[in-house]
């Protein structure tokens, strides 16, 4: 698969299964308008499923991202910024302007974590489409690489050099205006607003003409934050709440509430031409 960034520890599992124990493939169906890749619920090999060893491997893959999530949380807390990834309701609200655009995108993630809206990109992923997926922590990156990048669904983008795994740090991506959509999973309302600024400055100039940012934020998190906060962490979130107030204000053109999602969240959706 091709990388930019340290090589990553080989071996492990090769699964292929839903985050949230939801049939992915039946529910795509009704809703992506692009291209829809069928998903083997089994090993990702051979599509065996039902059967008590290959719910117990799905199980104990699903136990240990959730594992590995938190833990890299108690290490990093202000990085990652959640204790659990995100639903499958938010990976499909999140993806919504792709899906519904139609024509061959290039497509950046950023913030990917354990998967769980890479894993839902696998499955609108149209032939023509290019996917560049960032990670910052190597354990999260090795988790994409050996079992979200290794399903079904992208093996012919991986094959043809149209999906990559950045174990960078997005900034650090060349900003080339190419991306027609980015989708952001960065815990902004946790980071110091410079970084913030440096985050939404890179995302501006690698968007392309007209391309959309695609964000999440937990609802009510910036309000309850900045009333409970005291001292330079409080100024450190108004500063922050003011800079994306104004950005929302001024860019979204689109957002959705998601309740189905651990806590419930904003997912925005920004356009800066
Ligand atoms: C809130 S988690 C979201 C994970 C996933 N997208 C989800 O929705 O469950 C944020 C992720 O961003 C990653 N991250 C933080 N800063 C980053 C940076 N500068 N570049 C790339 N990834 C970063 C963290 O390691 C973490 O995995």
């Amino acid at each position: 698969m091709p990388q930019i960034g340290r090589r990553p520890r080989r071996g492990g599992v090769w699964l292929t299964y839903d985050y949230n124990g939801f049939d992915m493939a039946a529910h795509t169906n009704g809703h992506a308008k692009r291209h829809r890749h069928s998903l083997k619920q089994g090993d990702g090999r051979n599509g065996e499923s039902g059967n008590g060893v290959a719910v117990a491997a799905k199980l104990k893959t699903a136990i240990g991202h959730r594992w590995e999530f938190l833990t890299n949380y108690l290490r990093h807390p202000t990085r990652v910024g959640a204790i659990a990834p995100s639903s499958q309701a938010l990976a499909e609200a999140i993806t919504e302007p792709y899906r519904n655009h139609g024509k061959p995108s290039k497509v950046l993630e950023i913030g990917a974590g354990t998967g769980p809206v890479t894993r839902y990109l696998g499955t609108v992923f149209g032939p023509k489409d290019r996917l560049d997926v960032c990670e910052i922590s190597s354990e999260l990156s090795d988790i994409l690489e050996r079992d979200v990048l290794t399903a079904p669904s992208f093996a012919r983008g991986i094959a043809e050099g149209r999906v990559r795994l950045l174990r960078v740090p997005a900034q650090q991506i060349p900003a080339d205006q190419s991306y027609d959509f980015i989708i952001c999973g960065l815990p902004l309302t946790a980071f110091p607003l410079q970084d913030v600024k440096d985050v939404f400055a890179f995302i501006r100039k690698a968007l392309a003409p007209d391309g959309v940012m695609s964000y999440f934020e937990y609802i009510g998190f910036r309000r309850t934050s900045r009333a409970l906060a005291l001292g330079r962490r409080r100024d450190r979130i108004r500063e922050v709440h003011a800079y994306l107030s104004r950005n929302i204000r001024e860019h979204q053109f689109d957002r959705r509430s998601i309740y189905q999602n651990l806590p419930p969240a904003h997912v925005r959706h920004l356009r800066f031409d």
